[in-house]
């Protein structure tokens, strides 16, 4: 054996380096050491070095209780060793750490003894079997039979807790992880325990039951089967589904996994991803596989006329047909309206319900295919895409960080977007931040705001200016002085009304970009609304966050040639399809009868326009009054692709089932049309459009299909032209104070097909009311449940008043798309804002 010793040839002269201590001090677990950082909770330490411990109380996102004894463990911190719950101890330098001693068995042994005293036998019937950490534990770590032989408590079980979940008391653990989740993380403390010793029980007061959005998150988060989702119970067993990960179609995007079987989705699980929802998903999202999954699905091309393309013959009735027949018949109106009146006489509503590939596919035929720049996602209720793709972001994790400053300029995001509610309650509640809150009415986040500012629509830019500059006089001098004060400033933006001017939102945001220390997180809530506009699903850009003009020539070279000037937003080609100028309008999963502010306008549209194609999963109502075709198209879980969420994170989206009878993607439908018209884009699959995409933006390079795949948390993009100042705020209109001022907000419960096509939910979408203070109500004389008629310069509508003093003095608020009250005929979308008069009928 050489010794080699003597050959290593050493400089003197250089400098040793010693290597980094690693990170976190010492600690010793089973014999072994790690190292952990100081603070970090115990029985995540021991996670972390591969060693679990089990635990039923303990939830990484709420704070430890220490309810269960499960996690007792023998910890020696000098001390000598004593059996001491992991979850409420942190790690400290030198611990010393035992999990598998007969002490700690004895311990895991007592315990689930315990436990199961006075636990049912109903693991055959029951949903969690199969997925139960009581069952599974019981089989690694508890006693191999029972001493107990009296007779166990008993319940009514189950008893309905909420509109959604059920409750078998029986089986409740007393872990104090659904009481936690309601009080800590939803804020909504509604389920409680009550009783002593033996008949302690987790429950809801009479009268008060487990309302709350976010209620499906204690189903997923009980440890056992006490908690079930009426939309699950008794529909499959672990065993029998299979799941796959991928993102909510929300404008968070929400990571999930969708679990199905038998070619039926069954269930939506929230995953905790650190950066985006860390687990949570409101129930209006975790239930919405019913509408998947509904028969009133399309499942086959319908078009007006006979079905074999004979328009004449066979009446004014949707009658189904082939995909052959209504594609022929939309290539031949496509080519004649090209022939006739040139490209721009077509267009393109809608497209935020789209992946970032079907986005990119259709931004990609009506640009650079058919030649039109008319084509627009947001529906009116957005704000302008270049300020989205210019303002400077941050992300959710920045705008939530400890300690940060946050400025709310956005519908309630209770309403909107839940799980981000439920960060920035989290931020606010448990982290310090400071929020400062501009919104017309009280949101679901006002009493925990720092500094909570009643603004009246028109009014935002001046006050915006004002907490600036510092000269809003007492009243607003201390929210002033947080935000000019703070290091960094989160302002979430989004529409507070859809009854004022998009353009009073931009004011307030052009504002506050004028301090260098503001980034803005926008809080626009259409589903993939951000790929849309990051991919060019809007007038005048291009994929990647680009005017038309300054990537002219990039993509003249990549798709052949683009539209010559900048195109129509919604109004626009509203107006122009109802003055006869549009021979060929999609809808790209778009409904603006029941979506768009203004229905008479989209009615005239519909009327007007050659030819409307729905692409849709449903038969909307713009689809039922007017679309000459409804091409069936795949919905969410349906197809596979990507999603951009409002930070600009792209995070993988995957199939699991199939689509019903012949509905396909909606990118094929793009490809197949290009193909037909003679100019195929060369799409084969959906890894061909992510990786075109890609290769076409700048800002999507690092974003091809491979590493979207690979990236855990998904990839953050940024870019995008500088933001410019948008110049001096237009002043809004006085306010006269015979009149209210309308606001339009959104609930989470509407009447949009994600609520009213899941049966669990629909009931919960509420008639519609105007909403007033109850001093207005006392000053108009109207009792709660009145009529009253509503007027304003333009048209009047009569509905019921629901007094609510969340709603500010001076302010009528009026929730959009409600069945019993539609409001939008008394908005006029030129104004900058709309004032409307309260009479009693
Ligand atoms: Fe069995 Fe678990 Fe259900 Fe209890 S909660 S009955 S242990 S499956
Ligand atoms: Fe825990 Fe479930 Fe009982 Fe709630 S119902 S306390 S989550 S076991
Ligand atoms: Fe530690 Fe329950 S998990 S006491």
């Amino acid at each position: 054996m050489t010794d080699t010793t003597d050959e290593i040839e050493t400089d003197e002269s250089a400098e040793i380096e010693e290597p980094a201590p690693p990170p976190g001090v010492p600690i010793t677990v089973n014999g072994e050491v790690f190292y952990a950082a100081p603070g970090r909770n115990l029985i995540d330490a021991c996670e972390d070095a591969g060693v679990y411990v089990p635990r039923f109380c303990y939830h990484p996102r709420m704070t430890p209780v220490g309810m269960c004894r499960m996690c007792l463990i023998e910890v020696d911190t000098g001390r000598g060793p004593a059996l001491t719950p992991s979850c409420m101890l942190t790690v400290s330098d030198g611990m010393v750490v035992e999990t598998e001693t007969e002490a700690v068995k004895k311990a895991q042994d007592g315990v689930l003894e315990l436990l199961l005293i006075n636990h049912p036998l109903d693991c055959p019937v029951c949903d969690k079997g199969g997925e139960c950490p009581l069952q599974d534990q019981t089989m690694s770590y508890g006693p191999g039979e029972s001493r107990f032989v009296e007779e166990k408590r008993h319940f009514e079980k189950p008893i309905p807790i909420s509109d959604t979940v059920y409750l078998d008391r029986e089986r409740c653990i007393l872990c104090d992880r659904c009481t936690r989740f309601a009080a800590e993380v939803a804020g909504d403390p509604l389920i409680h325990f009550m009783g002593r010793g033996n008949q302690t029980e987790v429950n809801t007061f009479p009268d008060d039951p487990f309302s709350s959005y976010f209620s499906g998150n204690t189903v997923q988060i009980c440890p056992v089967g006490a908690l079930t989702a009426k939309p699950y119970r008794f529909k499959a067993r672990p065993w029998d589904l299979s799941e796959v990960a991928s993102t909510y179609p929300n404008a968070m995007g929400d990571r999930i996994t969708i679990q199905s079987s038998r070619n039926e989705v069954l269930r939506y699980l929230g995953v905790d991803s650190d950066a985006v929802n860390w687990g949570w998903l409101t129930d209006r999202d975790r239930f919405s596989f019913e509408a998947t999954m509904s028969e009133q699905r399309l499942t086959a091309p319908l078009m007006r006329g006979d079905g074999l393309g004979n328009v004449d013959d066979g009446g004014d009735e949707l009658v189904a047909t082939t995909w052959a027949v209504a594609l022929q018949r939309l290539v031949t109106a496509l080519e004649d309206a090209d022939n006739n009146a040139g490209p721009e006489s077509v267009a393109v509503l809608g497209g935020a319900q789209l992946t970032n590939e079907g986005q990119y596919a259709w931004a990609r035929f009506a640009k650079g295919v058919i030649g039109t720049d008319s084509i627009d996602a947001q529906m009116g209720d957005g704000l302008p895409a270049d300020i989205v793709a210019s303002m400077p972001r941050t992300t959710i994790s920045q705008a939530c960080a400890k300690g940060g400053t946050i400025v709310l300029l956005s519908g309630d995001p209770k309403e909107e977007l839940g799980s981000l509610y439920l960060r920035l309650r989290h931020a606010v509640v448990h982290d310090g931040a400071t929020l400062i809150e501009l919104t017309p009415n009280e949101t679901g986040l006002t009493k925990h705001a720092a500094h909570s500012v009643r603004v009246r629509p028109g009014e935002v830019a001046s006050v915006a200016a004002a907490l600036v500059t510092g000269t809003g006089g007492d009243e607003l001098a201390a929210a002033s002085a947080a935000i000019t004060g703070a290091d960094s400033v989160s302002v979430i933006c989004g529409r507070t009304s859809l009854a004022d001017n998009a353009s009073l939102t931009v004011d307030a945001i052009n504002t506050f970009a004028s301090l260098d220390t503001v980034r803005f997180l926008p809080a626009l809530r259409r589903s993939n609304v951000h790929g849309a506009i990051d991919l060019g699903l809007t007038p005048g850009m291009l994929p990647g966050r680009t005017s038309l003009d300054a990537a002219r020539a990039a993509f003249t070279a990549a798709w052949g040639s683009v539209p010559a000037k900048a195109g129509r937003d919604t109004a626009g080609i509203l107006a122009d399809a109802a003055a006869g100028k549009i021979a060929v309008l999609f809808l790209l999963g778009a409904d603006p009868l029941a979506d768009f502010p203004d229905p008479e306008l989209a009615k005239a549209a519909l009327d007007g326009a050659g030819l409307v194609i729905s692409i849709d999963p449903f038969v909307n109502e713009s689809a039922a009054y007017g679309a000459d075709i409804v091409m069936p198209a795949a919905a969410f879980g349906e197809v596979d692709g990507s999603h951009t969420n409002l930070e600009g994170r792209i995070t993988p989206l995957r199939q699991k089932v199939t689509p019903p009878g012949t509905a396909r993607p909606d990118w094929m439908i793009a490809a197949e049309l290009a193909m037909r018209l003679g100019k195929d884009m060369g799409f084969a699959s959906v890894a061909d459009i992510t990786n075109e995409i890609a290769a076409v933006s700048p800002m999507h390079a690092n974003a091809d299909a491979a590493a979207i795949d690979a990236a855990s948390d998904g990839v953050l993009v940024s870019g995008g032209p500088a933001w410019t100042d948008q110049g001096a705020p237009t002043p809004a209109p006085a306010y006269d104070r015979y009149s209210f001022r309308l606001v339009v907000d959104r609930t989470m419960y509407d009447g949009g097909t994600q609520t009213t096509m899941c049966p669990s939910i629909a009931e919960l979408s509420k008639p519609g009311a105007v909403r007033i203070s109850s001093t207005e109500a006392s000053k108009l004389g109207v009792r709660d449940g009145a009529i009253v008629r509503i007027s304003s310069q333009r048209a009047s509508v009569e509905g019921p008043v629901v007094i609510d003093d969340r709603v500010a003095s001076g302010i009528a608020a009026v929730a959009h798309n409600h069945v019993g009250l539609d409001i939008r005929s008394l908005i006029d979308m030129n104004e900058l804002v709309t004032d409307v008069r309260i009479e009693t009928v």
